[in-house]
């Protein structure tokens, strides 16, 4: 049985990570996204939030389930018998540190294989980042993030 899971911050969903949840659980038997609970990075949305708007959008999909993790990713896969990470990649920008970061992993854990999966063309640009920063200076973000979490993203810059 193939269990993967697809680690991050989430601070928020986009729809790039949907896309990559979506695109993943067609080709895993059980797929567990995982939002990294770090306290030595303020986040916008708390660990709960975060956890919410991706059991929100992840609703649709039986072999999906949303869990958080504190510490090293690596010691979470072995926590949860997985034995494969998924990682999406939009640009060249992210490869070096993804690559980095595969390879920390494979070092602590040989057993573990990182897999990258590619971004969906329509969503290269796309980030967490550029999500808040336009929903911080009122533009629409409503083509970048699922529907189900426009307006819990939004309520964060009402005032
Ligand atoms: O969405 P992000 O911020 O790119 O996700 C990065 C994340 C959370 C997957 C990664 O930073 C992580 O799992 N960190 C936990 C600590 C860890 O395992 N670091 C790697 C070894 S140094």
């Amino acid at each position: 049985m193939s269990k993967a899971i697809y680690p991050g911050s989430f601070d928020p969903v986009t729809k790039g990570h949907l896309d990559i949840i979506i695109r993943a659980s067609r080709i895993m038997d059980s797929l567990t996204v995982a939002v990294l609970d770090n306290p030595r990075k303020v986040a916008t949305y708390n660990i709960e939030k975060r956890v919410e708007m991706l059991k929100l959008v992840t609703k649709p999909y039986p072999n999906v389930n949303v869990d958080y993790y504190k510490g090293l990713l690596i010691d979470y896969a072995e926590q949860k018998e997985t034995d494969i990470i998924i990682k999406g990649l939009r640009a060249i920008s992210d490869f070096e540190f993804e690559f980095q970061m595969a390879l920390v992993n494979q070092k602590l854990n040989p057993a573990i294989e990182t897999l990258f999966m590619m971004t969906n063309s329509k969503y290269s640009y796309l980030s967490s980042s550029i999500v808040k920063e336009i929903a911080a200076l009122g533009g629409d973000i409503s083509s970048l993030v699922p529907p189900e979490v426009h307006d819990i993203i939004i309520a964060k810059y009402a005032d």
